[in-house]
């Protein structure tokens, strides 16, 4: 098993994480959808861009910090939510969120997983909550009540779910939700006794079961079950009304994940959105999708003073560095987070944080530039068309 400090960049985690992870649970977080078109293209969409660094500056002294919804963070990258934590480390998004919170980056917890809302609410505040939408609008209200009530105070929207995407690799792998326990996932177990001691055995004597805590206002399925009854039902129906009706209940700040037009960027600024995330989901949803990175431009052009953030395919403080160039205020990362707490524990997550903001300052002084607000569009230019 390769120490974590072994790993010298994001990528370094996915094959110890491949290695430590049962199949099903690794593929679960590497994958794409069908042809894996967007998951592809989120990272080419980086290399077409190239720097035009500025010679002889001072950068002894460089300033990473943002404000972003009225709170100062020490790097513009966060950790993007991602369901399931908790399965593939120990109490995986309490470890998320207490690292990102001690680095002073912004943390956002998946509404899809093992782990009540309050728990992290109260172990970490200033952590973000993520909700995917209930099917059953009656039971938005009471969930937005939950959040509120939990003390969190800012609260993300993913409207990049209507149907369920066509997860085929999740099959393959004998990935579902809820696991169905079967001879090839105790197999998988049996060859990976690190996981099933340390994360999975480890969770089920000290604190049960694990169940999907926060999907609703009340507990939903457990996580291993014979039964494979989906923890939600269908959001086909969701709409922009019902995003007005979250505005006005919610009295936090209110961020829409998962907008990919100019149009819907501009909806979501009328119906209230105090931030967006600019996201194709890593590529999980539809595919083919555009990268990010493509539309933020223009996105970023109508939003004002609105801040715009962006996530899908960042792996390198370089990327980063490209994506506020072109109008992000902020970026996040997911795989490689999840990789790296699966693998390491908060050693792994505090490293993953380390490495990529060290690579952001780094880069900075490479760049020439010291300060975040200095970066635009004069620093990169478009190479391939
Ligand atoms: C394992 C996994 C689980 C995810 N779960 C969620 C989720 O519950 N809610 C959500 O809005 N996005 C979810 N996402 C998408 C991420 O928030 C984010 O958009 C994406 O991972 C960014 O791309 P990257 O992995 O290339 O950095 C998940 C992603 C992964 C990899």
């Amino acid at each position: 098993m390769a120490r974590i400090d072994q790993a010298l960049c994001l990528d370094d985690f996915e094959a110890m994480a491949q290695r430590h992870l049962p199949r099903p649970i690794f593929e679960y977080i590497r994958g794409g959808v069908e042809t894996n078109a967007s998951v592809d293209d989120n990272r080419r969409a980086f290399q077409d861009y190239a720097f035009i660094p500025r010679a002889l500056v001072d950068v002894s002294s460089i300033d990473t910090s943002v404000s972003l919804l009225g709170k100062q963070y020490r790097s513009p990258v966060g950790i993007a939510p991602m369901g399931l934590s908790a399965l593939s480390s120990y109490r995986g998004d309490l470890v998320l969120a207490q690292a990102g919170g001690q680095a002073g980056i912004p943390v956002i917890m998946s509404g899809s997983s093992l782990i009540r809302l309050e728990e992290v609410a109260t172990s970490s505040p200033g952590t973000w909550f993520q909700a995917y939408l209930p099917g059953d609008v009656q039971e938005i209200s009471k969930l937005v009540d939950r959040v509120a009530q939990a003390g969190f105070t800012t609260l993300v929207i993913t409207v990049d779910t209507p149907v369920a995407a066509n997860r085929e690799n999740n099959i393959r792998a004998g990935f579902t939700t809820p696991l169905r326990p079967s001879a090839r996932l105790l197999l998988d177990g049996l060859t990976h006794p690190r996981w099933v001691c340390n994360t999975f055995l480890r969770t089920c004597v000290r604190h049960g079961m694990p169940h999907f805590e926060n999907n609703y206002a009340t507990r939903g399925a457990p996580i291993l079950s014979r039964n494979v009854l989906r923890d939600y039902s269908d959001r086909g129906h969701i709409s922009w009304n019902h995003l007005r009706a979250i505005r006005k209940q919610w009295k936090g700040a209110l961020v829409i994940k998962g907008i990919l037009r100019k149009a819907d960027a501009v909806t979501a600024i009328e119906t209230g959105a105090d931030a967006i995330i600019v996201s194709n989901h890593g590529g999980r949803q539809l595919d083919g999708s555009i990268s990010p990175l493509r539309v933020l431009p223009e996105i970023a052009d109508i939003a004002g003073d609105i801040p715009v953030m962006l996530d899908s395919g960042i792996r390198r403080g370089t990327d980063v560095l490209k994506a506020l160039a072109l109008g992000a205020r902020c970026v996040f990362v997911g795989r490689p987070f999840g990789y790296a707490t699966a693998t390491g524990g908060r050693k792994g997550a505090d490293r993953a944080i380390n490495l990529i903001t060290s690579e952001i300052t780094r880069d900075l002084g490479l760049l020439g530039v010291t300060r975040l607000q200095d970066l635009s569009a004069d620093v990169i230019r478009k190479i391939h068309d």
